[in-house]
């Protein structure tokens, strides 16, 4: 027997049966009852109780610190796998065996060119165009170059414009990245990997070939992996809600990077790194949680609306900062960082609230080391992003539970108000 909510609402009498499923009800089930004229509906700003779908790609246990995709635990996939192999995982539901991996790869190398017309788009940004607009007009551009992207019910044309987007995304942030710094575009190298090739698109001088070192290549796959996807958050749901009223990937892409950008999303390691220069040194730390504490700023790379536990991802890329310091040297704001974590777990204000480090608290730390400047940190989260938004796509778009987003509002405006001629307003 299905399991079943039973509700009654005093003031009518009207009492209902609800079925729950997977540990939710529908909501409009709940429209059985009236409260007077209206039928009852849940309210839910920022969605902080509410399931918008059914999806199979990332597992969250937030109490638990465990993150999981397509059931492959987080660290596991951090130290064992690329990054092409994830997302390939995210989009395919399986590891490719070598077979299927080495096509992907072949698949991604093909794409990575941008076309050449987008130049003289990028070209028309101001020169010190923020890198994260640039990436979100141009991805939105990109369905100009190819339209065929609006048969998205079609999954051969659905896949190639996932994987012409997986390769372009590096191309496009390391061209956004070179023009602010006035440098010529690198084109990419076909014979380095997909974070390799990144590196030297984005770094390579007058050397006849950029080689970078290992460890670095190695610690941006580890970013890569980590950042790939993490079910429904405000970009992803950015994504799926564009895609809601019949939008190609390119569209839905770009809406998810201009949620991204902002300081509460991918914009906190930006912001992290700001907020660890304004402190400056360890002896300062304290008064700066004094302000915390007295509600006057926030710490950044603090808190997640489902972590209340360390952010798995977290604990990984500390690791990732001791291999990357090892080649690039230490970066002094780590002890800044350090301290401050020590007092957000030890003093009540954090554990009472249950605020740890996110996964942006010391990524910020490592591009900086890597030479980036902190209006790149975005990029650096919406690139490998794009995997798990092309596959939250995918899964909306094949989802026959799914339709166009539409929430409810309670109206708390005026009604019916008698119009005001121009000559009689005050
Ligand atoms: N510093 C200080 N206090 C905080 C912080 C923080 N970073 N985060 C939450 N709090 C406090 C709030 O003031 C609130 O306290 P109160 O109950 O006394 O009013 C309580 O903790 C709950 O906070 P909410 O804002 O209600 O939590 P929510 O789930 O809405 O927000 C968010 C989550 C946006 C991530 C928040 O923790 C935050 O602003 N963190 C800093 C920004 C950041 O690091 N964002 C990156 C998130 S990870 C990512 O997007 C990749």
């Amino acid at each position: 027997m299905a399991d079943m909510l039973q509700i009654r609402y005093p003031a009518t009498g009207v009492e209902a049966e609800l079925a729950i499923t997977d540990a939710t009800i529908k909501a409009p089930d709940l429209r059985q009852f009236r409260i007077g004229e209206e039928p009852l509906a849940t309210f839910d700003p920022g969605f902080m109780n509410t399931a918008v779908c059914r999806s199979s790609i990332t597992y969250i246990d937030g109490e638990a610190g465990i993150l999981e995709y397509r059931g492959y635990p987080i660290a596991e996939l951090a130290e064992k796998s690329t990054y092409l192999e994830v997302a390939y995982l995210l989009l395919n539901g399986e590891l490719p065996n070598p077979a299927q991996l080495a096509d992907w790869e072949l698949l991604i190398t093909e794409h990575r060119m941008l076309p050449d017309k987008l130049r003289t788009v990028l070209a028309g940004f101001p020169y010190d165009a923020h890198p994260m607009t640039i990436l979100m007009a141009s991805v939105a551009a990109f369905y100009s170059f190819y339209p065929d992207a609006r048969n998205f019910e079609d999954p051969a044309a659905r896949d190639l414009n996932i994987a012409r987007l997986i390769a372009k995304m590096p191309t496009l942030a390391a061209f956004a990245y070179r023009k602010g710094k006035a440098r010529p575009y690198v084109n990419p190298d076909d014979n380095y990997g997909y974070c390799h090739n990144f590196l030297a698109m984005l770094f390579k001088q007058n050397e006849r070939r950029y080689v970078a070192d290992d460890r670095l290549v190695r610690a941006m796959e580890v970013l890569f992996i980590l950042h790939a996807d993490h079910e429904q958050n405000c970009s992803t749901n950015a994504v799926r809600s564009v895609a809601s009223s019949g939008n190609d990937l390119y569209t839905s892409a770009s809406a998810g990077i201009g949620a991204l950008h902002g300081p509460l999303h991918g914009g906190a390691n930006e912001a992290v790194l700001k907020m660890l220069r304004e402190i400056g040194s360890v002896d300062r730390v304290p008064e700066f949680i004094e302000g915390v504490k007295a509600g006057k700023v926030r710490m950044m790379g603090f808190g997640h609306r489902v972590y209340k536990n360390y952010d798995p991802r977290a604990k990984i890329i500390k690791k990732s900062v001791e291999d990357v310091f090892e080649v690039t040297g230490v970066n002094p704001l780590l002890k800044v960082a350090q301290e401050l974590e020590k007092y957000g777990l030890n003093d009540d204000y954090f554990v009472s609230r249950r605020l740890y480090p996110n996964v942006d608290f010391y990524s910020g730390l490592i591009y900086e080391a890597l030479g980036f400047p902190p209006e790149m940190f975005t990029v650096l989260f919406a690139v490998p992003r794009t995997s798990g938004w092309a596959a939250q796509y995918q899964e909306f778009i094949t989802d026959p539970e799914q339709k166009i987003m539409r929430p409810k509002q309670i109206y708390t405006g005026a009604r019916t108000r008698e119009y005001v001629p121009m000559e009689q307003r005050g």
